[in-house]
This record gives C-alpha cells, structure tokens and sequence, in this order.
C-alpha cells in the first residue's frame, strides 16, 4: 500500500514538474494559450553555455554539534572544489536544530525547490521512513549520512527502501570504534585496573540513546574487555546527548559519588570526554595515574590531549573520508551511475 502511495506521488510529482517546465533551471513563463502576437520572436531558449548546474540540499541534524561541525565544513568545501567551467554545484545546506519537524519541513522545501539530490542526517533515525519515503516519491538520489537508520536491528522496510537504486548510507560502522575504545584500555600494562581489586570499574557516558554510534560503541568498548577476559564492573551509565557540558556534568557527579573507584571514563564522542576531562582536573584526578579516559572522533583538541597524555586515546572518525564519500556518490547518483547501497569508511586508533 505504501508503494502505491509512492507510485502516486512519483506520478504527481513527474506531472507537477511537467507543468513547471521541467525543472532544469529554465523559468521561462509558459506562453499564453491564447493568440500569440505574429511577431514573437520564435527561439525563446538561451543559447547551452555556462555550466550545468546541480543543486544539492544538505540536512544537518543540529549545526551546534564538534564533529558535524567538521564533517558539514569539509563536504562544502570539497563540493566547491568540484566546480568547474561545464559543471556547478549549488548547495544548500540547512540546520534541523535536533528538531525533527524543523527537519520534515526542511526536507519538503528541498522537494518543492526541486533539489537534484539530497544528503540527509537524520535529527531521529526512527522517523527515517517517513523522510525517506517522500524523497523516494519525488525520485531524488537521496545519501543519508552519520546516522545509519536502525542498521542492523532488522527493520524490513528501511532495508527495502535502501535496495531502492537512488537511496544509500554512507558511515563509519560504530562496533569498529566501541571495540577500539576497549582495546585501548586492554593494551595498556595495568589494563585498566589501576587499583588492582581485579576488575576494571568504568562510568560511560552515552551519546544520543537512539542512534546507533552511541548503542555500538557502548557495547563493544565493554565488550573488547570481557572478550579479553577483563572483568568489569560498571559504576554509572549516563546519557550525555554527545554535549560536552553534560559530559563535564556527568563525570563530575560519578567522580563526587564514587571518588578513586573510577578507573575508566567512557565517552562515546570527544565532546564528552573533552567535558570529562575538565571535570577530572577539577576532582585533583590525573589522567595516565589514577584514572583513563577515551573518547571518538579525533578532535584536534583531543589529538593533541592524547599526545600530552591528558587523555589516554581517541578514535579518529574519519569525517574527511566520510564526507568526501558522500560527495563522490552524490555525484555518480547526479550522473545517472549505480550507486552502492552502503559505503563504509575506516575508524582508526589514536594513541599516545
Ligand atoms: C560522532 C559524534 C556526533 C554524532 C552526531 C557521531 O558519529 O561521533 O561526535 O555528535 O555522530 O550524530
């Protein structure tokens, strides 16, 4: 029943384009029905030069984000770089402000505007199919970035719709950066059991609970450590919304509650261990002594921490090689060429 819906509004839209003219740039006001003047002048259509322009509409979860600051800034400027004399790139991009009905309409102007192609990072990955059905309607290529929806929870209607030809993920695989987080703390010579009691007693600080990066790397950071035969025992688990001032509020009260037990402050982004690691210096703790502290991403900030020990390892989510893939796929899309339906790129380990 959703197919013929979509059916319908894929029809819809081919004839409202139709009555617009097509779309393709040409504004040109249909002529009147009614007795054209003799001397109209018979060639109304500009002559094919200057470039062919594509425009793309880029949605943005939320501006007020560290690392899809970084991942937003690199897409436009390597979309610019891909401007030439015979082809353009016009993007627009727009910020959901974590608002999912800010980012519905956001996804409706793109249609109505008659985007090209849409890159879309979803405020809520449970709401993926309503989004993803309307652009499918519309026939867009659509590239759904850094928040896979629902992955591999096994839901069949969005894995029907990514054998959809024009619809694709492109993401790092979370369980990847989890087990690296782990296996950080497993390499190292105490592993992670400062204390010596046998166990290695952390707090985890969580992203987004909906989103997959957060549930993986929750998981498997944990579980690179009892796979190794490491017992653990988990103090506190808190959900910090990937926001640094709520890392620092969180780490801050576990460190008051719990004092030198904690051994390991998981963050499942940099942002919160960035907060985290304020909240350390201010509780007289030192990183590399008496505490560890991991984190995702690879913020220069925190590059630079783990090189001055103030924090024990990161992982570098590759938001140049993401954010390039997307790219590189819009533009296949934009010409017509088959597109994969998943692209995955590496997370990498970052140590002292
Ligand atoms: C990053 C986080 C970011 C989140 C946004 C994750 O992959 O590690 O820093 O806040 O994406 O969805």
């Amino acid at each position: 029943m959703k197919k013929a819906l979509a059916t319908i509004l894929a029809l819809a839209m081919v004839f409202a384009l139709a009555a617009c003219g097509g779309g393709g740039g040409t504004t040109e006001p249909a002529p009147a029905a009614t007795t054209p003047a003799a001397t109209t002048p018979a060639a109304t259509t500009p002559a094919a030069s200057g470039p062919k322009t594509y425009k793309v509409g880029v949605a943005i979860y939320q501006f007020d984000d560290n690392f899809m600051t970084l991942y937003r800034n690199e897409l436009l400027s390597y979309f610019e770089s891909l401007n030439n004399d015979t082809v353009k790139y016009d993007v627009t991009i727009v910020d959901g402000k974590n608002d999912m009905a800010e980012q519905n309409n956001q996804i409706d102007n793109f249609i109505t505007q008659g985007m090209d192609a849409i890159i879309l990072n979803l405020v809520q990955t449970s709401s993926a199919d309503a989004a993803i059905d309307k652009i499918v309607a519309a026939n867009i290529p659509l590239i759904l970035i850094n928040r896979e929806p629902l992955g591999d929870n096994g839901d069949e209607s969005y894995k029907g719709i990514l054998d959809n030809a024009k619809v694709c993920y492109v993401g790092a695989d979370a369980r990847q950066s989890g087990t690296y987080q782990g296996e950080i703390i497993r390499d190292l010579a105490n592993k992670g059991d400062i204390n010596g009691d046998g166990k290695v007693s952390y707090i985890m600080i969580e992203g987004d609970p909906e989103n997959v990066d957060a549930q993986y790397r929750t998981e498997f950071s944990v579980k690179a450590l009892t796979d190794a035969g490491i017992t653990v025992e988990c103090l506190d688990d808190q959900i910090g919304n990937w926001a640094q001032a709520k890392g620092q509020e969180i780490c801050a009260n576990d460190l008051a509650k719990y004092g030198d037990a904690v051994e390991v402050v998981f963050c499942n982004n940099d942002a919160m261990a960035l907060g985290a690691a304020t909240a350390i210096t201010a509780a007289g703790r030192t990183v590399g002594q008496d505490i560890y502290l991991v984190g995702v991403d690879a913020l220069e900030e925190c590059q630079q921490m783990v090189k001055d020990g103030t924090m024990t390892g990161t992982v570098l989510n590759d938001h140049i090689g993401q954010s390039h893939t997307a790219v590189d796929v819009t533009v296949k899309a934009l010409n017509g060429e088959n597109i994969q339906n998943y692209y995955w790129v590496d997370y990498v380990k970052v140590t002292g």
